[in-house]
């Protein structure tokens, strides 16, 4: 027997049914991204793997468990873009991006790849809309662009979700705060998780979300790092919920949230649904002002965020956001009679000129059947070509919806459907 395909565990198929969902979600971020002054990008796939292991970090769990790598013919360590944003910077390097006038603002909507446990909300490969602000220091532009990411979800129609937010220092006053972290949890060690421990040793920052029962309670009272940010990085915090404020955006101080990945500097944010799980976050981001020297260029701030399409889609439907009207196929030409064939298919054709969207049945088929075969597809008209309107030069123009029926002229079909 032969065996039977499916996708990838924890990928899925964007079927025609859910690609209005997708079209309204991708169209409304590239409209707003545009407003917002952001220029679209696209990258490979893949990279090499080395930009994730030093971009992102090679303690972080994208890096250490969920990378997709291989090496191919030639031997060149490569990986399915795990992430964005170290992409786009090593795209900013390449092609000399510090020369334009900064900060340089993209965005992109790409597949990313994560060899995750799949779950509702939690995919090995998804898909991120994302933007980057590189090259400003300043407090203003991370307002800017949380805001894009606050406006999205509202103009999808998503209600209820809840802005995140933190700052997780610099350089200059993250080493004394981890040391402080390091030293509550040295004699609470025996009453975490596992993962805690080791993250104690690696990543002391990501004890701070853990999400095992067992180690909320020592969370809840762990020092909160807004209250031993050095100087400049408390005023930057500050400056930006000033400017937040000033733009209307209401947004929850999170101590507790560090993000996954090791780049970010400062500001770190996230958007929670209104329903908690499905894996939660719409979208996230923050800072990384190390990132660009990381990489090899000088040092240049950045900030951005990525969010992801499915999960913004699951919560539109769950909480039934109206979709705006998808657009219906116009025209089921209808070919009545075997010497309608060529009519049929050239006004079907002359229809797609005119910008009517339109197809043509076939003749292997009966009337009935082209007629379900309009419904099926949700044809607004069915134009029929029979023996009496071939000898007219018309067509017998059905309204599908309402059932009454006019005779048209070929050449006025188009007009009096009107444009896709
Ligand atoms: P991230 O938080 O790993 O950040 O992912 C961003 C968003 O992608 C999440 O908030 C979520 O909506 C979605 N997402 C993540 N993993 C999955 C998954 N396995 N299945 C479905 N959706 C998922 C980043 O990737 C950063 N590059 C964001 C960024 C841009 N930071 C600065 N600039």
């Amino acid at each position: 027997m032969t065996r039977q395909y499916k996708a990838p565990r924890g990928t899925q198929d964007i079927l025609p049914a859910d690609q209005p969902w997708w079209d309204y979600v991708r169209d409304t971020a590239a409209r707003l991204a545009r407003e917002f002054g952001y220029a679209q990008i696209e990258t490979p796939v893949f990279e090499e793997a080395p930009l994730f292991t030093r971009g992102v970090g090679e303690v972080t769990d994208i890096v250490q468990k969920e990378m997709y790598v291989f090496q191919d013919r030639g031997g060149t360590d490569l990986a399915l873009r795990p992430e964005g944003t170290a992409p786009v910077c090593r795209a900013y390097l390449e092609h000399g991006m510090h020369s334009l006038p900064q900060p340089v603002r993209l965005w992109y909507i790409t597949p990313i790849f994560r060899y995750d446990r799949p779950q509702a909300g939690r995919y090995r490969q998804h898909h991120q809309f994302g933007v980057e602000a590189i090259g400003e220091a300043g407090a203003a532009v991370d307002a800017e662009v949380i805001e894009l990411l606050w406006r999205l979800c509202g103009e999808l129609g998503l209600t209820g979700q809840t802005l995140h937010l933190n700052s997780i220092g610099d350089q200059n006053c993250r080493p004394a705060y981890l040391e402080m972290l390091r030293g509550y949890y040295r004699d609470k060690l025996s009453g975490v998780c596992e993962d805690c421990r080791a993250r104690f040793e690696r990543n002391p920052l990501r004890l701070l979300d853990c999400k095992q029962e067992i180690c909320r309670p020592v969370i809840a009272v762990a020092p909160p790092i807004a209250d031993h940010l050095c100087d400049e990085c408390a005023r930057h915090f500050a400056d930006l919920c000033s400017y937040l404020d000033a733009a209307g955006i209401p947004f929850a101080l999170n101590p507790r949230l560090v993000r996954g990945l090791d780049y970010y500097t400062r500001t770190v944010f996230e958007v929670q649904p209104r329903e908690e799980g499905g894996q939660s976050s719409l979208g996230g981001g923050g800072r990384y002002d190390g990132l660009i020297e990381q990489l090899g260029g000088k040092p240049t701030p950045g900030i951005g965020f990525g969010s992801g399409i499915e999960r913004i889609v699951i919560n539109l439907k769950r909480q039934e956001a109206p979709l705006p009207d998808a657009r219906p196929l116009q025209v089921y030409v209808v070919v009545q009679t075997p010497a309608a064939r060529v009519p049929a298919f050239r006004l079907a054709s002359d229809l797609r000129r005119a910008g009517v969207s339109a197809v043509a049945g076939s003749s292997e088929r009966s009337l009935k059947a082209q007629m379900r075969h309009a419904d099926a597809l949700g044809a607004v008209y069915a134009a029929i070509l029979g023996e009496r309107e071939l000898a007219e030069g018309t067509v017998a123009l059905k309204h599908l919806a309402d059932g009454t029926q006019e005779t048209v002229a070929l050449a006025e079909v188009a007009e009096r459907v009107g444009p896709a």
